[in-house]
């Protein structure tokens, strides 16, 4: 049975699975700095395995693991290309210019997607006036485009202009797993077209904290080191890294449910004259509900009375389906909307 979690603002919210406690309470642990603890060591093992990668880094969230694998890739005065909306430009907290000294370059993508010939034309030349181009970032699934899921050709076309001009490439896949489900493809089919990535655990998987990097041994030997400047080097973390092996190992599977609910609520908003501002490919909907005279406090009082959480910003709000909501659940909600829109 599982614990209700009636709550649309994010995918973060989700609570440990009862079997996450268990294996936390049970851990394995030792000094994780000094690469002794046995639970962080397999989590990071099996990242790597199931990416495709040769080694994995446990981290405390998805902002220090893409700073990280960003630090690593890069050297003061270098400017990175990244997708305008993108998490790491645009939520990060310019993180990319206080930590790394980095120039960001932005390239506008269609539904998260940077064309290859607008990456090319943002990678500067070899000239003493400008400073060198050295990482291509990439997210997917794409949070601000509407959960957008990147194929794995789109990828692939990003990654070879990159390479072509000798960049490395990094994919904030904070729900790369997101991505594979809803495109049926083994994980490693996205990963392979990216040097480094980071994929959180704390969302749509459910652990309660951290995420993975993953890439070649001398970055990651490098991420480390940046992790651990960054404060993030901790202790007997194999308390935290065991609902990591289980998010990883055995939650993937049920995001899909995830997706059919994001579309069944999609349908069912839309019924109701509500806008549905993006593709519904993974577990998010935007929605704009001004079409039906809304503002943001009659959502955010209708949908407290209906007992969920939500907050609309400025006439619309981004919902989020994950573990806690069931079908049923996403049926009592359009219903008992529908009676209040009415
Ligand atoms: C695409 C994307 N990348 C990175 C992050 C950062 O993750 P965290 O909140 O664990 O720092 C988020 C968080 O929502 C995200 O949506």
């Amino acid at each position: 049975m599982v614990e209700k979690n009636l709550d649309f603002r994010s995918d973060t919210v989700t609570w440990p699975t009862p079997e996450m406690r268990e294996a936390a309470f049970k851990a394995k642990v030792g000094d994780d700095v000094m690469g002794d603890d046995p639970t962080v060591n397999e989590l990071e093992r099996i990242a790597a395995e199931i990416t495709g990668k040769e080694a994995g880094l446990f981290v405390t969230s998805g902002t220090m693991g893409n700073a990280v694998c960003v630090l690593a890739h890069t050297q003061r005065g270098d400017e990175i290309i990244l997708e305008q909306r993108s998490h790491i430009f645009y939520n990060e907290v310019g993180g990319l210019a206080v930590m790394g000294q980095l120039m960001a370059r932005t390239v506008p993508g269609e539904l998260g997607w940077m064309k290859p010939e607008d990456i090319e034309k943002a990678i500067r030349p070899d000239n003493i006036h400008f400073p060198p181009t050295t990482l291509l970032c990439i997210e997917n699934t794409h949070n601000s485009a509407g959960g957008i899921a990147l194929t794995p050709k789109q990828m692939k076309a990003d990654w070879d202009v990159a390479k072509k001009h000798g960049l490395g490439v990094h994919l904030d896949g904070a729900r790369v797993f997101n991505a594979s489900v809803a495109l049926g493809v083994d994980v490693k089919e996205l990963t392979k077209y990216a040097d480094t990535v980071q994929i959180c655990l704390s969302k749509g998987l459910s652990a309660p904290v951290g995420s993975v990097v993953v890439g070649p041994a001398d970055l990651v030997k490098k991420a480390r080191k940046y992790r651990k400047m960054l404060g993030g080097g901790m202790r007997q973390a194999g308390i935290i890294a065991a609902p990591g092996i289980i998010a990883m190992t055995k939650m993937v599977d049920r995001l899909k449910d995830d997706h059919d609910n994001a579309r069944l609520l999609a349908e069912g908003l839309g019924k109701m004259g509500i806008k549905i501002c993006n593709q519904v490919q993974t577990n998010m909907v935007y929605i704009d509900y001004t079409p039906i005279g809304w503002m943001d406090a009659d959502w955010d009082k209708a949908t407290k009375k209906l007992g969920w959480k939500s907050v609309g910003h400025g006439g619309g709000t981004r919902l989020c389906t994950h573990y806690g909501i069931e079908r049923e659940d996403i049926k009592a909600f359009v219903d008992g909307l529908g009676k209040l829109v009415k």
